[in-house]
Order: C-alpha cells, then structure tokens, then sequence
C-alpha cells in the first residue's frame, strides 16, 4: 500500500478511467485499480477524451518487457510518454537520446556511458555521501523538518550539477525550472510555463556548451561539447541529463522516507543490518517508481499479449502496474527490503535503459547508509503532499520527525 488513495474507491468502470488526466493518480484506488487494470484489460484501449486522442495502456510486466525490447515495431522518435505522444512527438526527437533510435541512438549512447561509466562515478558518489550525510545531520538536529524541501530537494541536482560543472550560482534557478517541466504541485499546471521552462533551460545549455567549447574542462558538458554530437545533440542531451537526474532520484528518496515511516518492522530490519542496503535500494525502486509510464508509437500492427495493436498506435508502459503485477512479484503490496528476486522495471529495458541508473542506485545507496547510520527513528507527523502529474509519482511534501 504505498500510495495515499488506497482508501478510496477503486474505479467500476475501466472504459472511464482517464489515464491522461493527473486527477486520476490523486482521487482513485490505484492498488485496485492498477489490479483491475492486469486482470481484465492488460493491453488497453483507452478512449479519446478531454480532447486528447486514445492511446493503449500496457500493464502486466511480461507485455511491458516485450514492447520495451521490441525496437523493431515501436519506436521512441514521435515521443516517449503521454505528454509527447498524444501532442504530435517530441522536438527533440532525433536529437535527444531518448526520443533517438537506432543506429544513431547506439553512437550518442556510447558516448555518453563514458561519461556515466561506474569508474568515472566513483568519486562521485563519495561527495553524495558526504552531501547527504551533512544534509541528514542538519536535518536531524532540528527535528522537525520537511524531507522533501529540506533534504531530497538539494541531492540530485547537486550532483548532477558537479557532474555537469554547473556554477554554484546557477543550481537553484535550473532545480525550478526541471521542476517547471516535468510536473507540477499546482492543481492546473500551466502548459505555457513549463514550454517556457523548458526553453530556458534550452538557452542555459547553449551558452554553456559554447563557452566549454572554448575552454573546456572534465565535466560532461565539455566532453559532449568537444565531442561528434551536433550543437543540437549537445543542448538537449545536457538538458536530458537534467530533466532525467533530477525528478526521478528525488521522488524516491522522499518516497523511501515515506516507507520507512509507515512500516516500522522493515525500518528495524535495516537499522539492525537485517537487510543490506542494495537489496533496500531496489525494493524502493520498485515500491516508489518514480516514472509511472514511457511509450512509444507502433511502427506495424502488433500483438502485445495477444491483443493486435494497430500501425501507428500510441502505446504506453505503466512501469507502475507492472513492478506490482502479482504473476512475477509475490506480495506485490508488501514493502520487503529483502525481497529476492526483484527485477523491478523502474529504469525501464531494452536500448533505452536508464542511462543513470547507476547513478541513481549510487544515490539512494548513501542515502540509505546516511539515514540508518543517523536517523533512529522516522516519524510522519503531517500529511505528504503528492505531485500532479501523469508522468511522476511522488511526494513534493513530506513533514517527518527524525530521532
Ligand atoms: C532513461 C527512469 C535516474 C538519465 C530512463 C528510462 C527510465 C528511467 C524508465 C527509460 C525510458 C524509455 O524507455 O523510454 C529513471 C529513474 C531514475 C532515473 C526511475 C531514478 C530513480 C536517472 C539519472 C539520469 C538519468 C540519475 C542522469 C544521469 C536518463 C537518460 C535516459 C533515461 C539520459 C535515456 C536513455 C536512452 O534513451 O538510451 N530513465 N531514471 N536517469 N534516463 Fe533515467
């Protein structure tokens, strides 16, 4: 039960439940309704509504693999979540890594994995341990505090701002403006403002790979700048970087707070060494992930399940509905730290793995080891305030009480 809706009613009727629509992952039941979803309609045909066109919604964990492995009839390039997909693609399609297929694809992603390789990260995640580390302390002293704002707000974006040599200066105003792009503690979320936001952070990256360019150093946007990538290639893979090391890492840390506090038993197990903090680390991956849905779009007809899905049909991955589906997790709904094995779909499969997911897993770790080596006990004492948004799941409000 990891979510706030749990005790709401689950939905009667599946034909109208509005997967696009943010207010759904507020104000329904998603443990019955994601069940519901995997027994009775596991590839979806989801109506036209609100003015946005249907699309399919995959949700049992064998058909998920098997459209994430598929790069022969689905393809990233006319989008890669709801947001794209159902707006007429990406314009970054072709530029950016995620919205690339193919044998291009395979040239920038080699580029970048040395960027992101486990040696290069090394370092890396000593200053993640000491940042959390002092974050954790801070936050401890005083007791009450906001996990979310307080702690989880500076981790990610700190260090994906070392890794990109971001001034100091510059870290606050790009955290916002990832923030402006990917989802929203608003009711509405303005469209404009986050097109605007994105664009910012377009220009940022501009200026910034030119001046590397010319003076480059030993961070990711000197290489990428100095490296075969067009100057497109460069600004939206930076801004890529941004966009994908942010949010997600962020939304399962606070996410793991969150666990803790709500299943005491697990919380001793760790804080006595009962569990290993690598097998805590992907059981909050799969508890929280992050990333509810990618698509893609159909290149032929294809049967996914059984079920044929048209050429041209936009199809998205609910990573959320699978790493719950009870044919390959056992007691999908219960938070166990030691749960093996746990190949969850959280950094997704196939070509588009997650480039940072060793990043990622190296972030949660410390955090992991920082709070159990710190924190005695975690304690909600208000309500979390959960995002709006189709695309993350998550708490951007999480008031707690360490001891
Ligand atoms: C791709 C999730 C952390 C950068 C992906 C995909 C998922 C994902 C599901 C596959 C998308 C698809 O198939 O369409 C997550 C989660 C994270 C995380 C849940 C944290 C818990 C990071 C970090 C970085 C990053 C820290 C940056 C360093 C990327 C990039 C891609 C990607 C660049 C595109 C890879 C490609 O297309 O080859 N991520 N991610 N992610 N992620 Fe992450």
């Amino acid at each position: 039960m990891r979510t706030l809706t749990s005790t709401m009613p689950p939905p009667v009727d599946l034909d109208a439940v509005d997967l696009a629509d943010p207010a759904t992952f507020r104000d329904t039941d998603l443990t019955g309704m994601w069940r519901r979803f995997r027994d009775e309609r596991p590839v979806h045909r989801h109506p036209a509504r609100g003015g946005r066109p249907e699309f399919w919604a995959v949700s049992r964990y064998a058909d998920a693999i098997a459209v994430y492995r598929d790069h022969e009839n689905f393809t990233t390039e006319q989008g890669n979540m709801l947001a794209t997909l159902l707006t007429g693609g990406d314009s970054a399609s072709g530029k950016m890594l995620a919205v690339t297929d193919g044998a291009r694809h395979r040239e920038v992603r080699k580029l970048m994995l040395k960027a992101f390789s486990p040696r290069v990260l090394g370092h890396v995640a000593e200053q993640i341990k000491s940042r959390i580390r002092r974050l954790i302390t801070e936050a401890r002293d005083r007791g009450d505090l906001d996990y979310a704002v307080d702690v989880a707000e500076e981790i990610p974006i700190g260090t994906i701002c070392d890794l990109l040599g971001i001034p100091e200066g510059d870290r606050r105003e790009l955290l916002e403006l990832s923030k402006a792009v990917l989802s929203s503690d608003q009711d509405t979320p303005d469209q404009t403002e986050m097109v605007l936001a994105r664009n910012e952070m377009l220009l940022y990256f501009t200026d910034l790979a030119e001046e590397r360019r010319g003076n480059p150093g030993d961070d990711v946007v000197s290489t990428l700048a100095t490296s075969f990538l067009t100057h497109d290639e460069v600004v939206y893979n930076c801004y890529s970087l941004i966009i994908g090391g942010d949010e997600s890492s962020r939304l399962s840390s606070i996410g793991a707070i969150h666990a803790f506090a709500g299943h005491p038993r697990q919380w001793a197990a760790l804080k006595n060494g009962d569990v290993t903090a690598e097998s805590a680390v992907e059981e909050i991956l799969r508890w929280t992930t992050p990333a509810m849905h990618f698509g893609r779009r159909a290149r032929a007809d294809v049967a996914i399940g059984g079920v044929v899905v048209p050429a041209g049909a936009a199809v998205t991955i609910w990573n959320t509905a699978a790493n719950y589906d009870e044919r390959v997790f056992a007691e999908p709904e219960r938070f166990d730290l030691a749960r093996t094995p746990n190949r969850h779909l959280t950094f997704g499969q196939g070509a588009h793995f997650c480039l940072g997911a060793f990043l990622g897993r190296a972030q949660l770790q410390a955090m992991v080891e920082s709070v159990r080596e710190t924190v005695t006990s975690i304690e909600l004492r208000g309500e979390p305030e959960q995002l709006h948004s189709n695309f993350m799941y998550g708490y951007c409000r999480l008031p707690v009480t360490f001891r």
